[in-house]
């Protein structure tokens, strides 16, 4: 790959002089969803896909940008005085966001760039291309301008610039997943605090398997930071006198003495959602400690039934990738990932069953929802890099 982005970036820019490339994973989160707003836990491992970069600083303070994945846009021009918050569409925001962070951030961006990207995340697949995108560029900048910013810092600067420049109210899980990303590990992260620890995934004879839906997104942020907000009221309604911060402080018990405290049903559903996924993650993480991989799964599935019947995220299309694959022996365990409405679900298959999961869950899937899904096996993979 390396010399593929190099030789495209000479084409593009006119020599590869200078240029230097890097990667940065995707992630998919294995259990603990829409617990990362509400002070809770959750468990993603970066991927071995993810965003290819390469980049040369200029002598000028022009940014010239250049995505493999959007070769028909051509060479999309900006300048370092031109970084402001915007909501107009378009992929060049993700970098951008990021550069006008870091001077947010009091770091010194004093020349221009030039990038080429080319990304093999699915497009729109719900396995955080763009905080992939974010990421790349912060460990970019911090390497070309010497900068010496920790991947932790990279994470929050990435979150930073997606709330603030691109208005997406985001938790921290997708740019600490990518940022902090360990080969063949998973991250349980405690979001109240940021303290984590690594857990290895030892899958003997088994994989990690993604079904991506192919259906987009659409609606999908608004309904995103409705949620959020739901969470927030919830919250408020039982916090008097509980002495809590966040819907994560809460054991299942506590919340069920308290919630009648919160006054509209559907609110209720998703406080007990943001509870019970949150103790269900630090279970999980527990039982895979235990080796015992059964419950992990079992865990694996009540987090999509919550998602599905409390939180309310899922849809006919993720909800059939799951309830397809349940059918199937050998599949451990199967959910939907990362913000719902659209995008992929994980499941853990035995080796044995994987081909017979694609067949099945691809046919029935055609058949109820009327196109194609498409099925990845992945890896789990480390966080950014100079390649
Ligand atoms: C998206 C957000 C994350 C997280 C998940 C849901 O991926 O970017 O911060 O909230 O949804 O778990």
């Amino acid at each position: 790959m390396k010399e593929t982005i190099l030789k495209k970036f000479a084409e593009v820019y006119g020599t590869q002089e200078g240029a230097r490339a890097f990667f940065a994973p995707g992630r998919v989160n294995l259990i603990g969803e829409h617990t990362d707003y509400n002070g809770g836990h959750v468990f993603p491992c970066a991927l071995t896909i993810g965003t290819y970069a390469v980049a040369r600083k200029r002598n000028d303070r022009k940014l010239r940008f250049f995505s493999m994945n959007f070769e028909h846009l051509g060479v999309i021009e900006s300048s370092l005085d031109d970084l402001k918050p915007r909501r107009e569409a378009g992929w060049t925001n993700y970098p951008k966001g990021v550069m006008w962070a870091f001077g947010e951030k009091g770091y010194q961006i004093d020349s221009g760039l030039d990038i080429l990207l080319n990304g093999n995340i699915p497009n729109g697949s719900g396995l955080s291309s763009s905080a992939s995108v974010e990421v790349v560029t912060g460990y970019i900048l911090s390497e070309l301008f010497d900068l010496h910013v920790s991947n932790q810092d990279l994470a929050l600067i990435g979150q930073f610039s997606e709330n603030n420049f691109n208005g997406v109210n985001c938790g921290i899980m997708d740019q600490f997943a990518i940022a902090m990303g360990k080969k063949d590990n998973a991250i349980f992260l405690d979001t109240a605090d940021l303290s984590y620890e690594y857990a290895p995934i030892k899958l003997d004879g088994a994989k990690i398997v993604i079904s991506c839906s192919n259906k987009k997104r659409g609606l999908g942020s608004s309904k995103y930071n409705e949620r959020r907000e739901e969470c927030e009221m919830a919250l408020s309604e039982i916090q008097t006198g509980m002495g809590i911060n966040t819907l994560g402080d809460l054991t299942e018990e506590q919340f069920e003495m308290v919630k009648m405290a919160i006054k509209d049903e559907d609110r209720r559903k998703r406080a007990k959602h943001a509870v019970y996924e949150n103790q269900r993650t630090i279970k999980a993480v527990q039982a895979l400690k235990d080796n015992d991989i059964a419950l992990f799964g079992k865990l694996m599935n009540e987090s999509h039934i919550s998602l599905r019947d409390d939180y309310e995220v899922t849809g006919e299309e993720l909800d059939t990738l799951v309830e397809e694959a349940w059918k199937i022996d050998g599949v451990i365990g199967s959910r939907m990932t990362g913000a719902g409405f659209g995008g992929c679900t994980v499941s853990i298959v035995k080796d044995e069953a994987v081909d017979e999961f694609i067949e099945k869950v691809g046919k029935a899937y055609k058949a109820t929802i009327g196109y194609a899904a498409d099925f990845y096996v992945v890896e789990i993979g480390s966080g950014p890099c100079e390649l």
